[in-house]
């Protein structure tokens, strides 16, 4: 029988970051600034260290990872690899299914492979304090867990319908040193107008970005860090990809499709990339980021120019988007709550290069129960998006007798969604379809750009 687990020598950790702009069909689309001209990095210093923004704007192929990254990365990757035998023989299929287990990191998630980057840069621009958002709270996890290991203060604005649903997620954040607030707060400008429109708002990541970042304007000791949709997030997570490749080689294996949850499009990127160079060569591979149907960002949205925030203090970001301040209900995938999209994962689905599907919330908690039966582990409610999406895959093979090579992120466990779990097995949790009427309202707010 072929190996179950995958693994790969500290020694195989990647010594350099896949910067996809380097290979892309055609340059991306420039951020731009409220006069409409493309936004140049001194108008983002207010917010990002340097070495962060040259990542963002950079079209080398090839980024070196610092070693004081690797070190901190060496905690926990390379990350395991698994063969899901015993979902394949449950399935009764004769594809191959492998996952890429995400959740080995100490915050449970793929989010620490950005945030450690982002903290280190920060520190060595003399940063001392960093503000963020967090969604489903495994990237507010993330960058309390190593800023504090770079002696950063870190303040988190955690949308609040995550915070009522997970309050250990905030007393880890709070162990690692963060200091966690339900978002919107009446600190800033942002929360107090998010309330005055609505004194119940569950929040939203629009909201908390908007106030992560107007506090970090406002102080110079003190950036913004975002753990998904800019570029140089997507930079740092293609470790996931690059360690994927070299653990399927060492199986002598190649992906037919992959499969990766997507919010903000981190670990879309961060999986995929890697093997878009071989697409372009003519390699017969599909790409398909998977979202919740109750916040359709790359299947329904517009391919505008919009903010990546609510009250628009970002630069403009060509992407598909809902509107920003378009406020997704409140399922249970907190990090897929996201209006928009990575401009660079919208561009490839737009160009057709990546195809992506939506799934809606009962199936993915039937998938992730079902996985977690097969496979052991109880997946991160986001993940359970590409499970579902690689069972039904799995299936049509059976159906089809193909045996396809199936492969997906497993971007985290599930240990602080018990709440959501709980919910499904008692018949609690409802599909949620998005709000048409919300939603054509805040796609008349999308910004004019000439
Ligand atoms: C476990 C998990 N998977 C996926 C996501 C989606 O984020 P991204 O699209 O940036 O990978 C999140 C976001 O919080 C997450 O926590």
């Amino acid at each position: 029988m072929a190996d179950t687990k995958i693994l790969l020598e500290e020694s195989d950790i990647p010594t350099h970051w896949y910067n996809v702009i380097a290979d892309m069909p055609n340059p991306p689309a420039p951020y731009l600034g409220p006069d409409g001209k493309p936004v140049t990095p001194d108008k983002m210093s207010a917010l990002f260290a340097p070495g962060l923004l040259e990542q963002e704007m950079s079209t080398q192929r090839w980024i070196e990872i610092p070693e004081q990254v690797r070190e901190i990365l060496r905690l926990w990757r390379p990350s395991p690899l698994y063969r899901a035998h015993r979902l394949e023989a449950q399935l009764e299929t004769p594809a191959k299914i492998y996952y890429k287990y995400e959740g080995v990191s100490p915050a449970g998630s793929h989010k620490p492979n950005s945030a450690v980057a982002q903290a280190y840069y920060n520190k060595i621009a003399g940063i001392k304090r960093v503000t963020t958002e967090t969604g489903a709270g495994q990237w507010g996890s993330a960058i309390s867990l190593v800023g504090g290991m770079f002696g950063l203060e870190v303040r988190v604005y955690m949308v609040k319908v995550s915070y009522e649903q997970k309050p250990f997620r905030r007393s880890m954040m709070e162990t690692w040193g963060a200091e966690v607030l339900p978002s919107p707060t009446t600190l800033t400008k942002a929360g107090q107008q998010a309330l005055e429109k609505d004194p119940n708002c569950p929040g939203s990541l629009g909201i908390a970005i908007s106030e992560a970042v107007e506090e970090a304007a406002s102080r110079k000791d003190t950036n913004y860090t975002l753990g998904s949709v800019l570029n140089h997030v997507l930079l740092h997570q293609t470790v996931i990809g690059l360690e994927t490749r070299k653990q399927l080689e060492k199986v002598g294996d190649y992906p037919d499709v992959i499969f990766a949850p997507c919010g903000g499009g981190s670990n879309v990127g961060g999986m995929m990339f890697p093997f878009l160079a071989d697409k372009a060569a003519g390699k017969e591979i599909r790409l398909v980021p998977v979202e919740p149907t109750a916040c359709p960002t790359l299947t329904s949205g517009h391919y505008a120019y919009d903010y990546g925030d609510s009250a628009g203090h970002t630069p403009l970001m060509q992407m598909y988007t809902l509107g920003h301040d378009f406020v997704p209900p409140g399922i249970h995938a907190g990090g897929l709550r996201y209006h928009g999209d990575s401009a660079l994962v919208s561009q490839l689905c737009r160009e057709g290069v990546l195809e992506a599907i939506a799934v809606p919330q009962l199936a993915t908690f039937e998938a992730g129960v079902m996985f977690s039966k097969a496979e052991g582990i109880v997946p991160a409610p986001e993940s359970n998006h590409a499970i579902q999406a690689a069972i039904d895959e799995a299936l049509r093979c059976k159906d089809s007798g193909e045996a396809k090579t199936i492969l997906f992120t497993l971007s985290g466990h599930g240990h602080f969604d018990m709440a959501s779990y709980d919910k499904y097995l008692s018949g609690e949790l409802t599909d949620q379809e998005y709000p048409q009427e919300a939603l054509q309202a805040a796609l008349q707010n999308l910004p004019k750009v000439a």
